[in-house]
C-alpha cells in the first residue's frame, strides 16, 4: 500500500504547520456575523501606492460586488486576501480568530478561501465528472488510485456540484470539449468541492455570451447564503443583474458603498468613471 502511505505522509506533512504553530487558531469564528475584515491595508510596489488605507468588511454568506476603474486595486485586494502578495501595513482577518497575514497561501487556501482566476484552468483532458473528482482529492499526485475509492457521501458531493453548475448533462464530456462559459462553470464549481466559506471571483463574465452571463449570474447569486462571494467585474449591466451591496474602489482605497443605484449616483463615483481614463468606459 505504497500509495496510501505517500497520501498519509501528505496529509500529515500538510498538517504539520498547525502542530508547530500552537497559538496559530484555524478555527473559523463568525459569531459577530462578519467573515472578512481588511483594515487599514497599504501595499506599494516600486514606491506606488497600489492599495492605500483599505478597509472592508464581507458578511458570512453575502454577495459583494467590487467594481473601479482599471488599476483601481481589485485584483491586489484579491492578492492580499489569499496571500500572495503581503500588504505593508493593515491587519486581515478571516472571521474573529483567523490572522491570515499569518497564513501562507496553502493555509490560506485550506481554511476556506477559494479563489477563481479570469482564465478557466480546468484539466481538458479528463472529463467533467473527474475534474470534479479531482478538486475533491486531498493529494492531486495520488488521484489516479484514489478514483476507485470515491465513498457514496463523495458521489453525493459531486452530484450536488453538477447540478449547482448546471453541467449534469455534460459529466462524461471531455473539459477540453466544453464552450467558454462551461468551463467557467466548471472551474467554479471545482473550487465548490473544497466547501470554500469564501469565493472571490476576478471578471467572471469576460468573453461570455449574453445567455452565459445569465446563467453566470444564477449560478453566483445560488452560491450566497451558502457562502461569501466576493465578485469584482467591469461588466455594468451583470453588476446590476447580481448587485445587493456594490463597493467602488479608486486608488487602493473604498471611495462608494452602498446599492448600484446609490454608488451609481453618487457624484465621486460619477466624476471617476466620467473623468478617468478607463478603457471599459464610463458606467452604463
Ligand atoms: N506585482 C506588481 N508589481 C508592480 N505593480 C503592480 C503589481 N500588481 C499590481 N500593480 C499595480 O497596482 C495597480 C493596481 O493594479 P490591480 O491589478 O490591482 O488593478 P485592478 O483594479 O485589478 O485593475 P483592472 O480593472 O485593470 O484589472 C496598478 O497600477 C498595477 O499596475
Ligand atoms: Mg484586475
Amino acid at each position: 500500500m505504497k500509495t496510501l502511505d505517500r497520501l498519509r505522509q501528505g496529509l500529515l506533512r500538510n498538517r504539520a504547520w498547525d502542530l508547530t504553530r500552537p497559538d496559530l487558531s484555524l478555527e473559523l469564528n463568525t459569531s459577530h456575523g462578519t467573515l472578512l475584515y481588511l483594515e487599514d491595508i497599504s501595499v506599494s510596489f516600486d514606491g506606488f501606492r497600489a492599495i492605500d488605507g483599505l478597509n472592508l468588511y464581507i458578511d458570512a454568506g453575502e454577495l459583494r460586488c467590487i467594481i473601479g476603474p482599471n488599476g483601481a486595486g481589485k485584483t491586489t485586494m484579491m492578492d492580499i486576501i489569499t496571500g500572495k502578495t503581503r500588504p505593508d501595513t493593515g491587519t486581515a482577518w478571516f472571521g474573529q480568530t483567523i490572522d491570515l497575514l499569518r497564513l501562507s497561501e496553502p493555509e490560506i487556501a485550506s481554511v476556506g478561501i477559494g479563489r477563481k482566476f479570469q482564465k478557466p484552468s480546468v484539466f481538458e483532458p479528463l472529463t467533467v465528472f473527474e475534474n470534479l473528482e479531482l478538486a475533491m482529492a486531498a493529494d492531486k499526485r495520488v488521484w489516479p488510485t484514489l478514483r476507485a475509492r470515491i465513498t457514496p457521501e463523495q458521489r453525493t458531493r459531486i452530484e450536488e456540484v453538477l447540478e449547482t453548475i448546471g453541467l449534469q448533462e455534460h459529466r462524461t464530456r471531455r473539459a477540453g470539449a466544453l464552450s467558454h462559459g462551461q468551463k467557467q462553470w466548471l472551474e467554479i464549481g471545482m473550487l465548490l468541492m473544497q466547501a470554500p466559506h469564501l469565493l472571490l471571483v476576478d471578471e467572471p463574465v469576460a468573453g461570455m455570451t449574453h445567455q452565459e452571463m445569465d446563467r453566470t449570474a444564477e449560478l453566483l447569486t445560488s452560491l450566497a447564503g451558502k457562502h461569501s462571494v466576493v465578485v469584482v467585474e467591469h461588466d455594468m449591466d451583470f453588476v446590476r443583474s447580481i448587485a445587493n451591496k456594490v463597493t467602488v474602489l479608486h486608488q487602493g482605497r473604498v471611495l462608494a458603498e452602498g446599492t448600484m443605484d446609490e454608488v451609481q449616483n453618487d457624484p465621486r463615483v460619477i466624476e471617476v468613471y466620467l473623468g478617468g481614463e478607463d478603457v471599459h468606459g464610463p458606467m452604463a
